[in-house]
């Protein structure tokens, strides 16, 4: 076992993409605060940081993303309009929001790619190890991903970064791991990644193993995000920067536990929507009923 001076206290959420996968519901309102079900995308990622430990989160918004402080915000108007009411437990659930977490905020002028999103949090994060989560991907499972990455981080002393099985025919879809065998560590199959490739054809794809959208990752990271020339697009890719790190200083996939739905997109979105509102313990069983009831 590894000993870290320095432990995962801090996680970014880059927020600040224009969602352009998911117009025209986009055009004026930020995508990570589409509601599933009854919380905004993003409040899930929130909800996984405060549930692995992490004690800060810093957003990463833009133009246009303004919602998204005011939902993590105190709302005293609507919290007293509430008590007035008599709605004492939509009051508590209100105020809970604002109390999640401490929350920091930055922003990001361009939309110049993940890697750039997650650059302009460095002085916020400083040298030390942080949590990466997509603002538009919900990760269910338990113990969170983001806590099975913290654990793997604090084994290894190494990035760690989340990957799940997908067919061969949608590996174009997604970033691709090329990894050793895996090895066991506490209890868990974990894989040394030697490369990364982004939406490989089926016949070129390394493994099967997408990368999903939550990563544990050393503050060393910066310096290789500093010197990712852009890449496709003309966007800085946290993919190349990844690549250079898991060559020069390590860096592992797991497979998590839980489902992950990349709900920036509109079919994802609907499955993420549907599974989630089975599960609901006020109304999903009325929901599978009527599910079941569109089959006949
Ligand atoms: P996506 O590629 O899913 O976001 O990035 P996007 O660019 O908004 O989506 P489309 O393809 O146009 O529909 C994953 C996460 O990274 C953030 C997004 O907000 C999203 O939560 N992101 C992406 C940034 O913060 N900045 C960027 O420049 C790009």
């Amino acid at each position: 076992m590894t000993t870290l001076s320095k432990s995962v206290r801090k996680a970014v959420l880059p927020a600040a993409g224009l969602g352009t996968r998911f117009l025209p519901a986009t055009k004026a309102q930020p995508k990570e605060m589409l509601p599933v079900v009854d919380k905004p995308l993003i409040q899930y990622a929130v909800e996984e940081c405060v549930a692995s430990g992490i004690e800060n989160i810093i957003i990463v918004t833009g133009r246009g993303k303004n919602a998204i402080e005011d939902h993590f915000d105190a709302s005293p108007e609507l919290e007293a309009f509430l008590e007035r009411k008599g709605r004492q437990d939509q009051a508590e659930l209100v105020r809970q929001i604002g109390n999640l977490v401490r929350s920091s905020y930055t922003r990001q002028k361009e939309p110049l790619g993940l890697g750039h999103a997650v650059l302009e949090a460095r002085d916020m994060v400083g040298n030390e190890p942080f949590a990466v989560l997509l603002g538009d991907v919900i990760m269910t499972g338990e113990p969170p991903a983001t806590r099975q990455l913290i654990d793997v981080y604090e084994s290894t002393g190494e990035g760690a970064i989340a990957v799940v099985p997908v067919e061969r025919e949608q590996v174009s879809l997604y970033g691709i791991v090329a990894t050793d065998p895996p090895i066991e560590r506490d209890g868990r199959q974990i894989y040394r990644i030697r490369d990364l490739v982004e939406k490989p054809s089926p016949e070129e794809a390394p493994s099967t193993l997408a990368v999903v959208g939550r990563y544990v990752l050393p503050g060393e990271i910066f310096d290789y995000l500093e010197r990712t020339e852009p890449g496709r697009g003309g966007e800085i890719q946290l993919t190349d920067a990844l690549r250079q790190l898991a060559k020069e200083r390590g860096l592992w996939a797991v497979v998590c536990e839980g489902k992950s739905y990349d709900a920036g997109d509109k079919l994802g979105f609907l499955q993420a929507t549907v599974e989630i509102a089975m599960e609901n313990p006020e109304f999903g069983e009325a929901f599978r009923t009527w599910l079941r009831s569109l089959k006949a």
